[in-house]
């Protein structure tokens, strides 16, 4: 699970321009892989991005399960389940990503139990998995907590009526797959509905289940006896694109993202828009570009459709180089701005509250959270040696230094590998003078 290198060269200050495509989204093909657990029979995924270490750690959790590849590899994933041969995978790999207890709605249903490592994942706040354990318990698990792992035992899991506290991605994926071959309805209210999540739903629509999404955050699983075999084609990557876009409006370039989709980056967009940098909606893409001197706005992040979490490392370093005060309120996680710190050593002006700034009161509202900055710009980043704390924290950093002036050292390159697929072939590809040392 090593990376190619630890480390990334970044010799910064020339503007972006080219073409570039887009790679499956991450956080889409891990929950594919995973979904097909619940057949016995072959599924063929396509546009998978295969080289992503995530993907990697994801298809040896399968592996260790029962699952056999056919191929992996070539932005190909064909895979069969005949039978789960394990109800348990290495701890090893509960660690290194949050994927592991995505598992226990096809190991409870084909094998009545379920043993799961505890999880690990990026260090932005303490992700617990209390909704994912709640509703489970709510479908019918019985579930004891060990030091170490978690062990799940259902006869049979039976569809509830379940609210989550908060629109979690995670607890709603795996509550779709938990319960789509479950016994009767389950309702999810206040579910998540990101683009990855629809993705998953219509992978396994096509394998059979029955579920509807509504539009007040209602999605309704009808139970079915089983699963079948299908194709499916993961969707592009939206943050993939949304930090793509960053870098080349931060550069004063333009970058046509082949494969963005207008439909899963609105808020994005408008914002981009807001600053003042511009995009054009192509035929398989978006260009993004800029125009003029930018402006400071005020973000809060949110679910979708929302201006996503993710976005927010990428689009900091924008606003380093607006013209103002700017405003960034985290609201989904509590610690996601770890990475500042190494931006300040940069010369980036961003400091951080923890009371809610930028107009809502948010879950964090009275906690001691430093969950909102603040950004003055415009700042002239120079290079420094700076260490990645996790995915998309990374590629901020990969971003400032392609604007600083200087030779910036990345340290950490195995977390940006961990998001984002031939990265220093695309960046070099788009004029980024890039090399891991
Ligand atoms: C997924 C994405 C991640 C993205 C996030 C939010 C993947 C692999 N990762 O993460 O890139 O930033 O969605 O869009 O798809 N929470 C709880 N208890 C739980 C579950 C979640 O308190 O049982 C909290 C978390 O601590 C966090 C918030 O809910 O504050 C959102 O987490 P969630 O949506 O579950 O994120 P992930 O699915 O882990």
């Amino acid at each position: 699970m090593k990376s190619k290198s630890s480390r990334f060269l970044v010799k910064g200050g020339k503007p972006l321009h080219g073409t570039v495509k887009l790679s499956g989204a991450k956080n889409s093909a891990s929950k594919l892989l995973v979904a097909t657990l619940l057949t016995d029979q072959p599924v063929h995924i396509n546009n998978f991005p295969c080289t992503i270490i995530e993907m990697e750690v994801t298809r040896q959790i399968c592996e260790s399960l029962g699952t056999k590849f056919i191929k992996f590899s070539n932005n190909e994933a064909v895979l069969q389940t005949k039978k789960i041969t394990n109800t348990s995978f290495s701890e090893d790999l509960g660690l290194i990503n949050r994927i592991g207890i995505l598992t226990v709605g096809a190991l409870l249903k084909r094998t009545g139990e379920a043993r799961i490592p505890k999880l690990g994942g990026d260090k932005i706040g303490a992700r617990p998995i209390d909704f994912h354990l709640n509703a489970l318990k709510q479908l019918g698990a019985e579930i004891n907590e060990y030091e170490k792992f978690y062990e799940l035992k259902a006869k049979a899991l039976i569809g509830a009526n379940i609210t989550l506290p908060f629109p979690s991605v995670g607890a709603t994926e795996n509550l779709i797959m938990s319960s789509c071959l479950a016994e009767g309805t389950t309702y999810i209210h206040n579910a998540a509905v990101e683009p990855e999540i629809i993705d998953l739903i219509l992978m396994l629509q096509k394998m059979g289940a029955i579920i509807d999404v509504l539009t007040d955050r209602r999605i309704v699983i009808r139970g079915v006896e089983k699963l079948k075999g299908t194709t499916h084609r993961v969707i592009p990557d939206r943050l993939e694109a949304a930090s793509i876009a960053a870098a080349a409006i931060a550069s004063k370039g333009e970058v046509v993202v082949k494969g963005a989709r207008q439909i899963d980056m609105i808020s994005f967009l408008n914002s981009i828009r807001l600053i003042g940098a511009d995009y054009e909606i192509l035929d398989d893409g978006i260009k993004f570009f800029y125009k003029q001197k930018m402006r400071p706005i005020i973000i809060e992040t949110n679910v979708h459709p929302g201006f996503m979490t993710d976005w927010q490392p990428p689009f900091i370093i924008l606003l380093t180089q607006a013209e103002g005060v700017s405003i960034i309120h985290e609201t989904v996680y509590e610690n996601r701005f770890g990475y500042v710190s190494e931006l300040k050593k940069m010369g980036a002006d961003i400091e951080l509250y923890n009371t809610c700034l930028g107009g809502s009161v948010c879950r964090f509202a009275n906690t001691n959270y430093y969950h909102s900055a603040v950004i003055k710009g415009p700042t002239a980043l120079h290079h420094a040696n700076i260490t990645v704390p996790d995915i998309r924290a990374g590629f901020s950093y990969l971003v400032a230094a392609l604007i600083a002036k200087g030779e910036s050292i990345i340290d950490g390159a195995h977390y940006i590998d961990r998001g984002y697929e031939h990265i220093t072939e695309k960046l070099s590809k788009l004029g980024v003078n890039i090399s891991r040392i």
